[in-house]
């Protein structure tokens, strides 16, 4: 076993047994969603559109298969959407990445959704808990559709 492989066995055992943190979240749903811009897109929310408000001017939104397979319900555990914002409708990079992961038993108060906002870099802005007011406080609004707000009926006019 060489030195990178056992120290990585040994950081394995170290996490058995405790809960992991939420900058390991955070780490976590970074690497999940990588290649995520080949992911489903659920109607009208295709290309980039402009946005309802709260994300800047105009968004992308993705969904993965555990995610996109259950719009309109509750998403199980692990789904996952992320949402790029952007300033122009035809902008090439965008300005941060916003995910949303189901994680059971992560925080039953707001949905079991485990939120994160990062720079394009990857590097994270806000996570977990410390996103509850950045994120889920707007998010819970509309619990009818597991608090994707992309999924409400008349998404354009959310308001908080
Ligand atoms: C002021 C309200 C508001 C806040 C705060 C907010 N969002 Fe959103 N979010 C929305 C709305 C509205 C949509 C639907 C698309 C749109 O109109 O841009 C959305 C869509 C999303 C989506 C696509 C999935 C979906 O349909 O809900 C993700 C992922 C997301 N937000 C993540 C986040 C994260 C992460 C944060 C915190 C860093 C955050 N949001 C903060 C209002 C908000």
């Amino acid at each position: 076993m060489n030195r990178v492989m056992w120290i990585g066995a040994a950081l394995l055992l170290a996490a058995c047994g405790s809960e992991p943190t939420d900058d390991e979240l955070a780490a976590d749903a970074w690497d999940a969603i990588s290649g995520y811009e080949s992911w489903g897109q659920a109607d009208p929310w295709t290309g980039i559109q402009p946005s309802g408000r709260a994300h800047g001017a105009f968004v992308q939104i993705w969904f993965d298969d555990v995610a996109e397979g259950a719009l309109g319900g509750t998403i199980p555990d692990g789904g996952m959407s992320v949402k790029e914002n952007y300033d122009a409708a035809d902008a090439t990079e965008p300005n941060k990445v916003f995910v949303m992961q189901k994680i059971d038993g992560y925080d039953e108060a707001n949905g079991d959704w485990f939120y994160a906002r990062y720079s394009p870099d990857g590097s994270v802005d806000v996570a977990g808990q410390g996103a509850i007011t950045a994120c889920a406080d707007c998010h819970n609004t509309d619990t009818g559709v597991d608090r994707l707000l992309s999924q409400r009926d008349d998404p354009a006019t959310t308001d908080e």
